[in-house]
């Protein structure tokens, strides 16, 4: 009977397929009311004679049995440990996503173009401040308390004197401050309005230019603004300077282009506001005018960018949509 324990536990053994029911089995067997366990007690009935036949097959035995059970046990960790593993696996033959590119904003590819274009005509790039004081902004360009530019509803007042600039015209009275002529300058940035609607963002972009020497005219004026447009739109783009008024130059005017839309149809464009320096900005910053004079233009990126690449919604610019910026 003794010797039908080990094919018996070999055969439940295979059936063991988790730590628990191994450990069950253990004490089913060896525990202290085991079933091998309750026979070995029996030793101690015996003769002295059976004890020393009878002894060291039962220890025998209990060894197989216990290496029998290590044995199931190691197999049982190692498959578990398998089965981890093979969860854990990650599958590096997948293809990767790729990488993308991004690519320059159609405003500043717009922005470089029109700044290269006044470069190589000389001019001269200088950048200035989004905050600006009520004086660059509008008293020393002879922009009047009445103005309605001045008004709450136009302009971001940000208290004590200082405001979000309106235009880069500011600019012109900080170079011609701390400069003496001849000046040939660019100013591209950031200007801001209280305005929003399918043509104005409350912030957008401008290029301010000015040019003060002894004799400047306005055939400098419209000879410099001709080949821009012809470099920026077409050689065989018409042009023509409309009358207008800016407190700050005298004469003023405004450059319209004939364009052609989507379905063909010609029409005026009005691209940007130009004029002679008004003598009053030469006073504020103490030039004097009966020897100097100067042209001065600005013009809005968006505005241009819009006609340039036909597009009908300035907003479409500030909503990083993907699907619009890859066009460009
Ligand atoms: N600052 C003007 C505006 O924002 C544009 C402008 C007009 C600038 C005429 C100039 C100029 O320099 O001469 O509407």
């Amino acid at each position: 009977m003794i010797n039908d324990f080990i094919p018996k536990i070999k055969k439940e053994i295979t059936q063991i397929s988790t730590e628990n029911d191994l450990m069950n089995l253990k004490s089913k067997y060896l525990g202290k009311k085991g079933e091998f366990t309750v026979l070995t007690n029996s030793i101690k009935d015996l003769s002295i004679d059976e004890k020393k036949t009878q002894g060291p097959i039962i220890n025998s035995i209990k060894k197989e049995i216990e290496s029998l059970i290590g044995a199931k046990f190691k197999l049982l960790k190692q498959s578990s440990i398998n089965k981890k593993l093979s969860e854990e696996r990650i599958d590096i033959s997948l293809p990767s996503k790729g990488s993308s590119y991004g690519s320059v904003h159609p405003i500043s590819q717009v922005l470089d173009e029109i700044v290269n274009i006044f470069t190589q005509f000389g001019f001269e790039v200088f950048e200035g401040p989004e905050i600006e004081s009520e004086y660059y902004n509008f008293e020393a360009l002879n922009i009047s308390k009445d103005h309605p530019a001045r008004d709450m509803q136009d302009t971001f007042y940000l208290g004590q004197g200082s405001l979000l600039r309106t235009h880069t015209s500011p600019m012109q009275v900080r170079m011609m401050e701390v400069n003496e002529p001849p000046i040939k300058i660019i100013s591209p940035g950031k200007v801001y309005r209280c305005d929003s609607d399918v043509t104005h963002t409350p912030m957008f972009h401008q290029i301010e230019g000015l040019l003060v020497d002894r004799v400047i005219t306005f055939a400098n004026l419209k000879g410099i603004l001709n080949e821009f447009i012809a470099r920026f739109f077409g050689k065989d783009i018409k042009t023509r300077f409309r009358p207008s008024y800016f407190p700050f130059t005298e004469p003023s005017a405004e450059l319209d282009i004939e364009w052609k839309d989507k379905s063909g149809n010609k029409a005026w464009m009005e691209v940007l506001g130009c004029g002679m320096v008004n003598p009053k900005v030469f006073d504020s910053v103490s030039y004097d005018s009966a020897e100097f004079t100067g042209l001065a233009f600005g013009m809005g990126i968006e505005r241009l960018a819009m006609i340039k690449l036909g597009i009908t919604d300035i907003r479409y610019f500030y909503q990083n949509d993907l699907k619009f910026l890859k066009q460009f």
